[in-house]
């Protein structure tokens, strides 16, 4: 293992050229990672990303689902993940065979999910979306067709909100966007009334309704950049500042806490996972590599391909 950062971060860029490896990463991973990613961004950048690439291996610094992703679309490359425990809460919280009974009982409903799922939830899905892009998919269906979403029923919630649906919610949620406090979040804006909440819809109703924009971590990072306001409390994972930082360095981003912490931000310890010695490790022993049974990755490629299309 080389001893210093800089050594790691050389060792990483010579391998991943000899190795002709891409290396994704989304907006939560830690900042060492960011700055070495030959790509950030949120699931949809990633996952659109990965459907165009031509190197030949993949490694997807972010949570497992991600890298099953860009596996079902790449079925010939390999896929990498720095930490295979780097899983998701909200994607644990739907059991495929209990969403499957779920879909079951309601056959005459279109069935929506959430990216943030495992392969054998999306194998059961008629249409995958992200938050990126969950609006403009519902919006595109006929108004009177019934629709089931899961897994979040934050965002669930929020969507039904915008387009007046009233599609039927999995009662699913994130660990780390379920539990900002509105408290401590009105405390903040007292204190800088001229800040613009940004909020990512896996959060609770009430923030949802106290925010000034509510999007995907891409589309709250163009709203800072194209915003004339200065600060910014930021209601979403913390690893995002790192990158709204980098692109407005004369902006103020505040991070929003979570109800239950002394910590004044709220991190994904899955995302977290994901480290510069694992990633080294991950691109010198090509493992851990993420496997699809070819089986579910045939039935939910179809769910994903339409979001690619519809959105
Ligand atoms: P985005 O698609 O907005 O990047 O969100 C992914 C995620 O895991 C949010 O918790
Ligand atoms: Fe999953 Fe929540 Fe972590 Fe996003 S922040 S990867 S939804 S646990």
């Amino acid at each position: 293992m080389p001893a210093s950062k800089e050594e790691l971060r050389r060792e990483i860029l010579r391998l991943k050229k000899e190795k002709n490896a891409l290396i994704m990463a989304h907006y939560y991973q830690i900042d060492e990672i960011q700055e070495i990613a030959d790509y950030i961004g949120d699931s949809l950048a990633l996952a659109r990303e990965a459907a165009k690439t031509d190197a030949p291996m993949i490694v997807m610094c972010g949570v497992h689902f991600m890298g099953e992703t860009a596996k079902i679309l790449c079925p010939d490359k390999k896929v990498l993940i720095p930490d295979e425990k780097a899983g998701c809460s909200l994607a644990d919280s739907c059991d495929p065979a209990e969403f499957e009974k779920f879909t079951r009982e309601h056959p005459d409903h279109t069935v929506i999910s959430y990216v943030n799922t495992s392969a054998a939830v999306k194998a059961v899905t008629d249409i995958v979306v992200t938050s990126g892009n969950a609006r403009k998919i519902v919006d595109s269906l006929p108004k009177d067709e019934k629709i089931i979403f899961g897994p979040d029923k934050n965002l669930g919630g929020y969507i039904n909100s915008v387009t007046g649906r009233d599609m039927l919610l999995w009662n699913g949620a994130c660990h780390v966007h379920d539990r900002f406090s509105l408290e401590k979040i009105t405390k903040l804006k007292e204190a800088n009334p001229g800040a613009k909440i940004l909020v990512h819809p896996e959060c609770r109703r009430p923030l949802q309704l106290i925010a000034d924009k509510v999007g995907s971590t891409a589309a709250l990072l163009d709203y800072a950049r194209n915003s004339e306001a200065k600060d910014f409390i930021v209601v979403t994972e913390s690893g995002i500042l790192f990158e709204m930082r980098r692109k407005c360095p004369e902006k103020n981003f505040i991070a929003a806490p979570a109800e239950d912490s002394e910590c004044q931000c709220n991190h994904c310890e899955y995302m977290k996972m994901n480290t510069l010695e694992k990633l080294y490790r991950c691109l010198r022993d090509e493992k851990p590599e993420i496997t699809v049974d070819p089986e579910i990755a045939a039935r939910a490629i179809k769910p994903i391909e339409r979001m690619l299309e519809l959105s």
